[in-house]
């Protein structure tokens, strides 16, 4: 089949590259000439485990272009571009825009949105451009994008006529989900919705947890996540959920809810929460160690997961302006991000520790967790991660955020 992907974000371009190893031709479309000549010279645009190999695999099956005309003859078209928030909400420009390009040059054909819509956008789009819309939202995470697309968990496809959509998914043998446009467009948003309200749970138990002597976080997610009912993923404590998905799509839900005069108290908590736990980490670090005006500390990762080089909404970052803001020094180290202004990259965990009195793991990179107990001696640690090999003994004080 001959498919189009709109968009090459990470979504997108994953899309597109894992379609074209599975018996597609694919054309990705994107509006920006310096990605797609990067990509038509075997340059990555993004940093995402296994995304190289897949675009060489796909060879000539799979082109890249800033030309909407390229798309004449596809069967179907995924819309992989963003969604970002405005004050009035979800700002709906680039679906629309990209929607209409489409419909100029295959007007018969599927038009897929696979972008994070509100409930309603598909019907929107198809008043607006007469076309056949599905919605097709994705549920991959950056870092193994490319493994939960071509793995996922379930294919949630909306829509009246669908068949575009449900064939080039077909090779995933996932259970799929056949229903209507505006059930498919809020799985998507309560999904993302529900695991950041899961994390929020954790964080809070975090937060209990430090008061209590003998309490440990760690073991009592270990302990609710053997419950099948509950899950044992997502309940990893650390510095709030970042990214350019949770928080803009807590946001978008709480304000789309509102627009239909329905409070949704819960998301609304986990909203607030979040957006203040780098503070409340930040004032915890100042109790224990004291004014950190002139101090040195080193900043373990700045992407905001792990296995990514993204920035947005980074946890980390948010977590260095405030430290920088109270005169702290920061030294920082990524194995991947090697730029970031404002503060002193260094080359290694070890070189970064050892300039630095107060350490903190801010990105749970795999690397982290080998780091040499012996490193930290006479620091003081705050394993905002949890993933440190060191016993509370090891250090002077503060493993964990320490007790208060
Ligand atoms: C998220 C969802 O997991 C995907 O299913 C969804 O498709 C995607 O958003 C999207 O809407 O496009 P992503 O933002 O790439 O994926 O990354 P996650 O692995 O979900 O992590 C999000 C944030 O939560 C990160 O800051 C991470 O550090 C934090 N997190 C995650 C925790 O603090 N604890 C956890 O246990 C898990």
């Amino acid at each position: 089949m001959k498919i189009g992907v709109v968009g090459l974000g990470y979504v997108g371009l994953v899309t597109a590259a894992v379609l074209a190893n599975h018996d597609n031709e694919v054309i990705g479309i994107d509006v920006s000439t310096e990605r797609v000549n990067k990509l038509n010279s075997n340059n990555l645009p993004i940093f995402e485990p296994e995304l190289g190999n897949r675009i060489e695999s796909a060879g000539s099956r799979l082109k890249f272009s800033t030309d909407y005309s390229d798309l004449a003859e596809c069967s179907g078209v995924f819309i992989c571009v963003p969604t970002p928030n405005n004050e009035a909400g979800i700002d709906l420009s680039f679906v629309v825009a990209a929607s209409k390009e489409v419909s100029k040059v295959v007007p018969k054909s599927e038009l897929i949105i696979k972008s994070t819509v509100t409930p309603g956008t598909a019907r929107h789009i198809s008043n607006l451009t007469g076309m056949n819309v599905t919605s097709n939202p994705e549920f991959t995470r950056e870092g193994s994008a490319v493994y939960d697309t071509e793995h996922p968990d379930r294919i949630v496809v909306g829509g009246n006529d669908p068949q575009v959509c449900k064939d080039v998914w077909k090779f995933t043998n996932a259970p799929t989900i056949i229903t209507t446009n505006e059930n498919a467009e809020l799985i998507k948003y309560a999904s993302n919705a529900f695991l950041a309200t899961k994390i929020t749970f954790i964080n809070q138990m975090a937060d209990l947890c430090e008061k209590i002597p003998g309490a440990d976080v760690k073991i009592v997610a270990h302990g609710i996540g053997l419950d099948h009912r509950i899950g044992k993923e997502f309940l990893k404590p650390g510095l709030g959920y970042g990214g350019s998905c949770f928080p803009k799509d807590t946001i978008a839900l709480n304000s789309y809810a509102n627009s239909k005069d329905v409070k949704l108290d819960i998301i609304d908590s986990v909203i607030r929460y979040n957006s203040d736990r780098i503070n409340q980490l930040v004032e915890k670090i100042i109790r224990l160690a004291g004014d950190l005006n002139d101090r040195n500390i080193c900043v373990l990762g700045l992407s905001f997961k792990d296995n990514t080089d993204d920035l947005r909404e980074s946890r980390s970052i948010a977590l260095i302006e405030n430290l920088s803001k109270r005169g702290a020094k920061i030294f920082a180290y990524d194995p991947i991000v090697k730029q970031y202004p404002g503060i002193v990259q260094c080359n290694s965990s070890e070189e970064c520790i050892m300039k630095c009195s107060i350490v903190i793991t801010a990105t749970e990179w795999e690397e982290f967790r080998s780091i040499d107990p012996v490193l930290f001696k006479d620091k003081m640690v705050f394993d905002l991660r949890r993933i440190l090999s060191i016993k509370p003994d090891d250090i002077t004080m503060g493993v964990g955020i320490g007790k208060d």
